[in-house]
């Protein structure tokens, strides 16, 4: 395995303003490594590895794109081998969009091609078998990844193989499709294609035709040569025949980087990325009521007021979030054809529409029979069960059958005669069936009248804004309150903003079921309690009940939350999801199977050796170092102590609690002290002093705790059998040094002791006895030597937690502290010392 970059933790400081560019604190944040821009057989990847690059592994000669394996916010979270455009964070290309891998999931680069396996090595895609061997896998400066040979002959390319996206420079070609994605953050395949025809570039619904590009009237047509490909310049979008020659063009300002993408809401559009933010050029079809389920099965849409309602005869139950359905309740709407739903003719009746209304596909679609009457045309439609309903042209007899699914009813655009019916049944006999249809049936875009124009608006301002650029946190929340419920946003959504780490909203009645009732108590801080649950996939979480959430609202909860729940990094707790029930907040946080630090180092199970101790102390560094390099959010822990830091399975650490002091206060840093936390023992003097709180009180915290892991004790503590031999120990080399440590009868404070072994470079007789000398003494020197540099009385004399990692990864060399800066252990210990620790 190669190692990709060159790491270094102070290129943060260099990337700073890059970082500030971009809304995603966890996507870009992070000073990102110099990339390899080829890579050569045999090669691994997968998230966990690149987890600091969140799964970046490629990038290409400019750095303009990326491939990463980037994990997503779905319920479950799916990783996904992806291209980005980094610098607007925007995904153009995943692997396939149906089959999401897992953090696990590797990618293997051999001779043979990409391939990509699950944890347990089972094959869930590759490129196809080749002729000649791979040579490299390049990521090209357009966006391409490609495989080459030894010619450097492309063998297979991205390009080639569109999702939902294109960008400059990539051609689609004639019979290829891009597919939309199911949601805007949900990238599985939905409903909508657009595919390249020989005539015309064809956006589809479940099949049926729904609009050409050629119906837009930006669109201008220069000849009648058959169509090759499509393509994107600077200045506009170009549909060409063979040889190259313009057949259709949609002209464009001139613009440096474009995408074209199909949304999940079935509208295609054209973007440029001027002046930090996205912007529209062209949206097709532009009017919203032309896509089939803008308004949800049988949904009435009404352009003028840009609102949904049911047509007559129909309604919207509460609990429907389908569409509409007949107001009488002895009708249904059949479910087509169901070799168990055997439908009955007798029972089949029709509902008429206004004469006004009109389905999206009689523009578009030929008509079954022309010259027919009425009652043949229902006939049609009455002995086909693949029939839902039909419209009939009363002065041209031409009979339309609307077939397989049904769409959203708009009104009419041209002056045609024709007038629908809707099949309905009676309900007792296929009910049940229908049911169950809702749950196969995402239609989205079920839309609350009222709410409709206010939601469109402000997620299409909010969202792009938001994403892009300055964010208001506030408008956060607008994005994140648009939760699973409410589909609206799959229909207005500027959905090529990848939205990586927004969390689940839970209902509360999923959380009281996942911790049945709240019976199991795993824990309590200071913000609450906190309990286990399994989530119905069965995953363990640990539900954290806030409270003293104060008068602050939904709006900041959720503001903060959506922070906290784009934080991702491998040494932090990850939040999945959080809950509003009320006055009562819930966050649901992944759960950590080892316990807390504090239980493991201090309690009575199996001592933790010396090289988990260390793994743990520089885990919990990055994880620090992490929050703290975080430029739009930076966020101070304020609780840095043992209980925070969790275990996980192979000695894995994370960092638990971050973001909370914000949640309960972040505009005013005088009331952390009131209402926060901090722990006695860990925390930095300024906080008593009432000097700013920033970055490097969590430094101290970290410091104290560093020295806890060392000596395997608390650093108060009253004296056992087992420290009175420490103190005995180091008193029989000398005394007198050592009697100053004993502040007062029965305590000692372990952090001035360590400053006087220091001083005599005694480091070994600080460690935990219960190791037996099983440790490396350079290592255990670092160790203290950088507690005691953390813990310096000045903050700025203590490094930052990057300065941190770097020393406890050997990368920078260890500073001393200083002594001056650390007498007040002595004394300051001794007041800290005189209350137990909680
Ligand atoms: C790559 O791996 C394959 C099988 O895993 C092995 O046969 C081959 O020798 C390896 N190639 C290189 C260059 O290491
Ligand atoms: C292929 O391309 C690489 C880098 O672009 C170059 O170093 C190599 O010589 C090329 N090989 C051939 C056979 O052209
Ligand atoms: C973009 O492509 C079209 C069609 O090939 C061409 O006419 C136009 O000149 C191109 N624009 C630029 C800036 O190259
Ligand atoms: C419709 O046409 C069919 C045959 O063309 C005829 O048998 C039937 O009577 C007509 N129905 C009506 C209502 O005119
Ligand atoms: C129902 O209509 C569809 C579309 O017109 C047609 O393909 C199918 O064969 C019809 N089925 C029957 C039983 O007539
Ligand atoms: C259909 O046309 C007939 C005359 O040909 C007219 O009497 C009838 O009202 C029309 N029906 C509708 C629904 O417009």
């Amino acid at each position: 395995m190669e190692s990709l970059f060159l790491f270094s933790s102070f290129a943060s400081l260099a990337t700073f303003t890059f970082c500030c560019f971009a809304f995603l604190p966890s996507f870009i944040a992070s000073s990102y490594p110099i990339f390899k821009h080829s890579i050569y057989p045999n090669f691994t990847a997968s998230h966990l590895q690149f987890v600091d690059y969140n799964g970046a592994f490629l990038g290409s000669v400019n750095g303009t794109f990326m491939a990463s394996i980037i994990g997503l916010s779905q319920s479950p979270l799916s990783y996904y081998l992806s291209i980005i455009h980094k610098s607007t964070n925007t995904i153009i290309w995943t692997h396939n969009p149906s089959t999401p891998i897992s953090e696990s999931s590797t990618l293997l680069l051999t001779i043979n091609g990409l391939f990509i396996t699950d944890a347990s090595n089972n094959l869930i895609w590759s490129t196809p078998p080749f002729n000649s061997p791979v040579r490299a896998l390049q990521l090209l400066e357009t966006g391409n990844l490609i495989l080459v040979d030894n010619r450097n002959v492309s063998l297979w390319e991205s390009f080639n193989h569109p999702t939902d996206t294109i960008v400059m420079g990539q051609n689609l070609d004639v019979g290829r499709s891009l597919y939309a994605p199911a949601g805007p953050t949900n990238l599985s395949t939905g409903d909508y294609r657009l595919t390249l025809s020989d005539k015309d570039l064809i956006f589809q619904w479940r099949d049926q035709t729904y609009w050409m590009l050629s119906m837009e009237t930006n669109a201008f047509k220069h000849s009648n040569e058959p169509l090759s490909y499509m393509a994107m310049n600077s200045t506009g979008l170009n549909l060409l025949g063979d040889d190259g020659s313009l057949v259709f063009q949609v002209n464009l300002n001139f613009s440096s980087f474009r995408i074209a993408k199909l949304g999940s809401d079935g509208r295609f559009r054209i973007m440029s990325f001027i002046g930090e933010k996205w912007v529209e050029e062209f949206v097709g079809p532009e009017e919203y009521c032309r896509v089939p389920s803008a308004c949800g099965q049988l949904g009435l849409c009404n352009i003028h007021e840009a609102s949904c309602s049911c047509p007559p005869g129909f309604d919207r139950r509460s609990d429907d979030k389908v569409g509409c359905v007949p107001t009488d309740d002895s009708l249904s709407l059949p479910i087509g054809c169901n070799p168990s739903g055997n439908l009955n003719s007798t029972s089949i009746s029709y509902v008429k529409l206004e004469d006004w209304m009109d389905y999206f596909s009689n523009d578009l679609a030929e008509p079954v029979k022309r010259s027919v009457n009425l009652s043949i045309c229902q006939d049609l439609c009455s002995m086909n069960c693949s029939c839902l309903g039909f419209f009939y042209g009363n002065y041209s007899g031409v009979c339309y059958l609307l077939e397989n699914y049904l769409g959203s009813i708009m009104s009419k655009s041209t002056r045609e005669d024709r007038i629908g019916y809707i099949k309905t049944s009676s309900a007792s006999s296929t009910k049940n069936t229908f049911t169950k249809k809702e749950d196969k049936f995402p239609m989205v875009a079920m839309v609350l009248i009222p709410l409709f124009g206010f939601f469109f608006l402000l997620t299409i301002i909010g969202i792009a804004i938001l994403w892009l650029r300055k964010a208001r946190p506030s408008k956060l929340e607008d994005a994140m309150i648009l939760d699973r419920q409410n589909s609206l946003s799959s229909s207005s959504e500027l959905n090529i903003i990848s939205i990586p780490g927004l969390p689940v909203r839970f209902d509360f009645e999923e959380l009281v079921s996942a911790t049945e009732n709240f019976e199991t108590e795993i824990g309590s801080g200071g913000f609450g309690m906190v309990y286990r649950g399994t989530m119905p996939d069965e995953t363990v979480v640990a539900v954290k009940k806030i409270k003293n959430f104060g008068t602050r609202g939904k709006k900041e909860f959720c503001t903060e939350t959506a922070i906290i729940g784009s934080i991702h990094h491998v040494n932090l707790v990850r939040l999945k999801g959080f809950c509003i029930q009320g006055n009562l907040r819930f966050l649901v946080y992944e759960f950590m199977n080892g316990g807390s630090l504090e239980r493991t180092l201090f309690g009575t199970g199996p001592v933790l050796q010396w090289n988990e101790r260390l793994k743990i102390a520089i885990g919990t560094a990055k994880g620090l170092a992490y929050l703290h390099s975080e430029c739009q959010h930076k966020i101070i822990h304020c609780d840095i102590k043992p209980d925070n830091i969790l275990l996980g399975e192979k000695s894995s650490v994370k960092i638990s609690d971050f973001g909370l002091s914000k949640l309960l206060d972040h505009h005013d840093n005088s009331k952390l002290l009131t209402t926060m936390r901090g722990t006695r023992g860990y925390i930095a003097p300024e906080w008593l002093t009432s000097s700013g709180i920033t970055d490097k009180s969590d430094v101290y915290s970290f410091g104290m705790v560093l020295l806890e892991i060392v000596s395997g004790r608390r650093n108060c503590t009253l004296m056992t059998q087992r420290s009175t031999g420490i103190t005995k120990d180091a008193n029989g080399s000398n005394g007198e040094s050592i009697s100053t440590l004993s502040l007062e009868p029965g305590w000692v404070y372990f952090p001035a002791m360590a400053l006087e072994m220091h001083n005599q470079r005694r480091y070994l007789e600080l460690v935990d006895q219960r190791l037996e000398g099983r440790v490396r003494s350079e290592e255990v020197e670092k160790l203290v030597r950088v507690a005691l540099c953390c813990v310096q009385m000045v903050p700025e004399f203590r490094p930052t937690m990057a300065e941190v990692v770097a020393m406890l990864e050997d990368r920078l060399p260890l500073r001393e502290p200083r002594v001056d800066a650390l007498n007040f252990l002595l004394s300051f210990g001794g007041r800290l010392s005189r209350h137990a620790p909680d």
